[in-house]
């Protein structure tokens, strides 16, 4: 049994914790961490995955990204607790959150990490797009949820602190 819901400030605390379990110590010193600084996340897309009795399995959260222009949001961090690995948390959290980001009206969606887990969810290599250094261009992987959302978007990836209403 597994249920999916958006996160609340009552879960916050509990998905730190699982974070701090599933990464390694000074996850916050990563490149990706500075799009994330005094920026808050986007609450209708972050996720909390809990089994039986509420146990919490996996958590994910997006920020509000710019590509020069263009608005679009990064995935992560994602983390499913060490013993609830490999039974579809991950693919669940990933699946529900982008459809919902997509009925949002979101275009394009960025993230830093393993191609051959996130290529079954449609993510692959963008070129011309930069996360702050030091990230390996390989590691750089988008999703467009409308047809050639990233067709013309290059540059480096910044913070957007204003997320304006479109979203184009
Ligand atoms: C990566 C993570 C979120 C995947 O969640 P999950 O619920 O275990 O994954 P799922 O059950 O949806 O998928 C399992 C499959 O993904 C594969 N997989 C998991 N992590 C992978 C990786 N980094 N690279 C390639 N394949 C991976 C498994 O081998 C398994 O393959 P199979 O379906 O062929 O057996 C989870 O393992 C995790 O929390 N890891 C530690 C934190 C982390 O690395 N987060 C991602 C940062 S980019």
């Amino acid at each position: 049994m597994l249920r999916i819901s958006i996160e609340t400030p009552d879960d916050s605390q509990e998905v730190e914790y699982l974070y701090d379990l599933a990464f390694a110590p000074g996850r916050q010193a990563l490149s990706s961490y500075r799009l994330r600084d005094a920026v808050p996340p986007v609450a209708k897309l972050c996720m909390v995955a809990r089994g039986e009795e509420g146990v919490l399995a996996g958590a994910i959260r997006y920020w509000p990204v710019a590509i020069g222009a263009a608005k679009a949001l990064l995935l992560g961090p994602i983390a499913v607790h060490p013993t609830r690995q490999g039974e579809g948390v991950g693919a669940e959290l990933i699946e529900a959150s982008l459809a919902r980001a997509e009925a949002l009206g979101w275009q394009r969606v960025l993230l830093v990490g393993d191609a051959p887990y996130y290529r079954r969810f449609g993510f692959e290599r963008v070129t011309g797009v930069e996360m702050p250094p030091p990230t390996n261009p390989e590691r750089v992987l988008g999703r467009a949820l409308i047809k050639g959302a990233f067709g013309g978007v290059t540059g480096i990836v910044q913070q957007d602190v204003k997320p304006r209403r479109s979203r184009g």
